[in-house]
Formats: structure tokens, C-alpha cells, sequence
């Protein structure tokens, strides 16, 4: 059974994808920053208490991963709060940055000796994080981030060239979760099911020789 690791499993995207995984015959490992209810899914085991904004939580993720081998690393935990011109909190703007750019660094960097050879890496970023795709500004800390992220993915496609793991960049669409709660036209967003299966369906689509990409759940390339 193919071991895949979701990080940020608690609720939405990163909830969605365990239950994807796991339908799709994975043994899934859910790491999650409270916990997460998966209910009657045998092949999934869930982690708690890691926040991958704090080296003591990676040090426990690392322990209790142990030596397994895993075989696909999504880290799809997050936020996104938005500031207002004029009143900017630069701390909480640290936090984004450590919470989205480094994060799937401090866990990529702790599991890197568990990656199989010819293992996928995941990063959900977001294409607010495009630089060439931004057409409407603000959104200052979620954007640059973003941005800082999808720099990692390909800083570490680099790094993980010589086991050909793959590594890749997604965008899950909009997508109806707590973060974009409130937001106009809420009801019509992707569901997180939807977009859970198109973020698999990318993952599969990955091999050995896929060049660093960052994509849309649908398939679309988006420009960096
Ligand atoms: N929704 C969208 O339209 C959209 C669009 C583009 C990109 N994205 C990206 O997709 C990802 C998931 O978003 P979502 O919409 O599913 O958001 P969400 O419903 O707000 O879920 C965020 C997840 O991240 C976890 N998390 C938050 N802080 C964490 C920390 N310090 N350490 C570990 N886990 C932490 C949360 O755990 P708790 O439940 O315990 O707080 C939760 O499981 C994010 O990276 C987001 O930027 C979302």
C-alpha cells in the first residue's frame, strides 16, 4: 500500500485530500494541527498537535514518522488573512510567512530522509501567490507568501533532483472552506471534495521527469 502524508489535515482542502487518498487505497498519514475525524477509514493514521510553525511540533512529526517510507508528501496547511492598506500588522505579517513559506520547508526539511526514491511533493499554494497572474493587487502578505512558496517548490525540486522526487506547485481553485467564508458568491465555490480530487488527480499525473510546475487543480499551467 503507497504511503501518502497530508499536512494541514484538520478540516477543508487538507481534510478533503485524506479522504481522497485513502479512498484511492493509500495508507495516509493526516497530520493535523488539533486533529481531524476520519471516521471509520482504516488505512488512515492520524498525527495531532503539529503546528509546522514550531521546530519542538516538526522534532515530534519527525519522530513519529519514524522510518517510514512515504511514497507522496502534500502540505496543504495554511492561512490567509486579509489586511487593509493603512493599517498593516507587520508581526501577523511575519506569521503568514512563516505559516505558508516556511512551514512546507521546516516539514519537507524533517521528512526529506523519508521520501521514497521517485517519491511526488505537493505544495498548495495559491494562485494569489502568481506573480505574473496578479491583476487586482492587495492581499500583501498572502501574495508574497504564496510567492515564497511556490520558490521553495522549485528550490527543492533541485534539491530532490538526484532521487527524482517530483515536486510540484497547486492552486486548488476557490474553493468553499472556512478561509473564504463570507466571501460573495460563497455557495458557488469549488467544493473541497472537487478540488481535492483534481489536487490527486495532478499528483498522479507526476513523474520522474516532470520539470517543477505550478498548476491548477484543473490541469491549467499557471505562470509563476
Ligand atoms: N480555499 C481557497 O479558496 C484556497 C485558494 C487558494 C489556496 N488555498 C490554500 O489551500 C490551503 C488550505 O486552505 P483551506 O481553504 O482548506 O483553509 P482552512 O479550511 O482554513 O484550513 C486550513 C488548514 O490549515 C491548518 N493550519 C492552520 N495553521 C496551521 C499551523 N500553524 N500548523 C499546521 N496546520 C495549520 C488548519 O488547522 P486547524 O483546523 O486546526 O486550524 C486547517 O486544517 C491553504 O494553504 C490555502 O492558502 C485555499
Amino acid at each position: 500500500m503507497p504511503h501518502a502524508v497530508i499536512v494541514g489535515a484538520d478540516r477543508g482542502i487538507g481534510a478533503a485530500l485524506v479522504n481522497r487518498y485513502a479512498t484511492a487505497g493509500y495508507y495516509v498519514t493526516a497530520v493535523c494541527l488539533a486533529g481531524g475525524d476520519f471516521g471509520t477509514l482504516a488505512n488512515v493514521r492520524v498525527i495531532s498537535g503539529i503546528d509546522v510553525t514550531r521546530d519542538t511540533a516538526i522534532h515530534s512529526l519527525t519522530e513519529q514518522v519514524a522510518d517510514t517510507k512515504i511514497d507522496e508528501l502534500v502540505h496543504v496547511a495554511g492561512i490567509g488573512v486579509f489586511e487593509k492598506w493603512g493599517a498593516f500588522d507587520f508581526d501577523a505579517m511575519l506569521d503568514h510567512y512563516n505559516l505558508n513559506a516556511l512551514g512546507p520547508l521546516r516539514v519537507i526539511h524533517a521528512l526529506a530522509d523519508n521520501m521514497a526514491f521517485g517519491g511526488k511533493i505537493g505544495i498548495v499554494t495559491s494562485r494569489m501567490g502568481s506573480i505574473g497572474d496578479n491583476q487586482s493587487g492587495r492581499m500583501y502578505s498572502y501574495r508574497m507568501s504564496k510567492a515564497a512558496a511556490n520558490m521553495l517548490g522549485v528550490t527543492l525540486y533541485h534539491e530532490f533532483r538526484p532521487r527524482s522526487v517530483a515536486v510540484i506547485l497547486l492552486h486548488p481553485g476557490t474553493v468553499a472552506t472556512d478561509m473564504t467564508k463570507g466571501a460573495k458568491g460563497w455557495d458557488s465555490f469549488t467544493k473541497p471534495d472537487e478540488a481535492a480530487d483534481g489536487l490527486f488527480q495532478q499528483m498522479q499525473a507526476l513523474g520522474p521527469d516532470t520539470p517543477p510546475e505550478f498548476r491548477h487543480q484543473d490541469g491549467t499551467l499557471l505562470p509563476w
